[in-house]
């Protein structure tokens, strides 16, 4: 008996902490919202137990009838008077902490891009006169508010780093603003949260947390261009990439590569995940991602490869694992 009370319970809390939870806070708007959320629980637990004590007292304690003016005090006391109360303390509580998640930043700006499906990343540090571009991954400096600056080129998409703060959709022809405070240093993850499609449920990026000098230089090595070949067979992947028309979708900053189209792959090598934070950024996953492309995420704008032979893929795979 005991355990069936507590297996969905401790079912329920494992969902409590990990990359993508919004209950283990990671940042200054979402430890409001999970304190918003906690408050709002045990409210909620503490009336049900109070409707569920009275229910029961009224049907099996005293079930005979009651005076009239201790029932016309319950129904207004208990059904007029207290939820006034209760919903107007909830609500100032809820609006008291809006305002700092809405504030505008003075510092790094990062606009992100909804795309089908993926996302486009450009950074804005203060007094920067052109971005710096990624994709499908965001890094943040520890303890620094960060504007993000949200939308997309044709449809809705929901920009959602639960551990970091609320969500906020992307809609074509708007540009919405969030800002994020991370408190602490860590591998967390993001997704959209608004059905946008085929490959809606594969639309996720990884977002890595660092100390502030750690992310300097590592926005300063991502503004540089990509890595030249290390040896002959990243060579040929590069000569490939471009011969087959990669380039026509995707920009490789240092290489005739220029297209818009997909996702920047100057640094590509250095990111956590492949495919907007479905596969690992593995040499074997890399291979399958553009052989298969299609498959792996259904609806996607790029072809599969698949008619490439195996040493082609796999020396396209070499260049791309090295561009870090
Ligand atoms: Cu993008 Cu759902």
């Amino acid at each position: 008996m005991c355990s069936l009370v507590l297996l969905p319970a401790a079912l329920g809390l494992a969902g409590c902490d990990g990359p993508q939870s919004a209950l283990d806070p990671a940042g200054a708007g979402a430890e409001r919202l999970a304190q918003l959320f906690w408050v709002m629980l045990s409210a909620a637990v503490l009336i049900w137990v109070a409707v569920i004590g009275g229910a029961i007292y009224a049907t099996r304690l005293r079930p005979e009838g009651h005076r009239t003016h201790t029932a016309r005090a319950v129904i207004i006391g208990g059904g007029v008077v207290f939820p006034t109360i209760v919903l107007t303390a909830l609500l100032s509580y809820g609006l008291y902490l809006m305002p700092g998640l809405r504030a505008q930043g003075d510092g790094l700006r990062i606009e992100v891009s909804g795309e089908q499906w993926w996302w486009r990343v450009r950074y804005w540090p203060p007094g920067a006169v052109q971005p710096v571009v990624s994709a499908n991954e965001i890094r943040l400096p520890v303890g620094e508010k960060v504007e993000f600056v949200l939308d997309s080129p044709d449809v809705i998409h929901s920009f959602w780093i639960p551990p970091l703060g609320g969500k906020l959709d992307m809609i074509p022809g708007r540009t919405n603003r969030l800002l994020l405070e991370p408190t602490r240093v860590g591998e967390f993850r993001g997704a959209c949260a608004e059905y946008c499609g085929t490959s809606h449920a594969l639309m996720a990026f990884a977002v890595v947390v660092m100390e502030r000098d750690a992310f300097a230089s590592w926005l300063a090595q991502q503004a540089a261009t990509a890595a030249e070949p290390a040896d002959e067979e990243a060579r040929t992947g590069r000569d490939l990439f471009l011969q087959v028309g990669c380039g026509g979708c995707h920009t490789v900053r240092g290489t005739a590569a220029d297209g818009t189209i997909g996702p920047d792959l100057t640094h590509v090598g250095s990111r956590r995940t492949l495919g907007a934070g479905i596969l690992p950024n593995e040499r074997q996953a890399l291979i399958r991602w553009i052989a298969a492309t299609e498959t792996v995420k259904p609806g996607s704008r790029m072809p599969s490869f698949g008619a490439l032979r195996d040493a082609e893929l796999a020396a396209i795979a070499t260049w791309l694992m090295g561009l870090e």
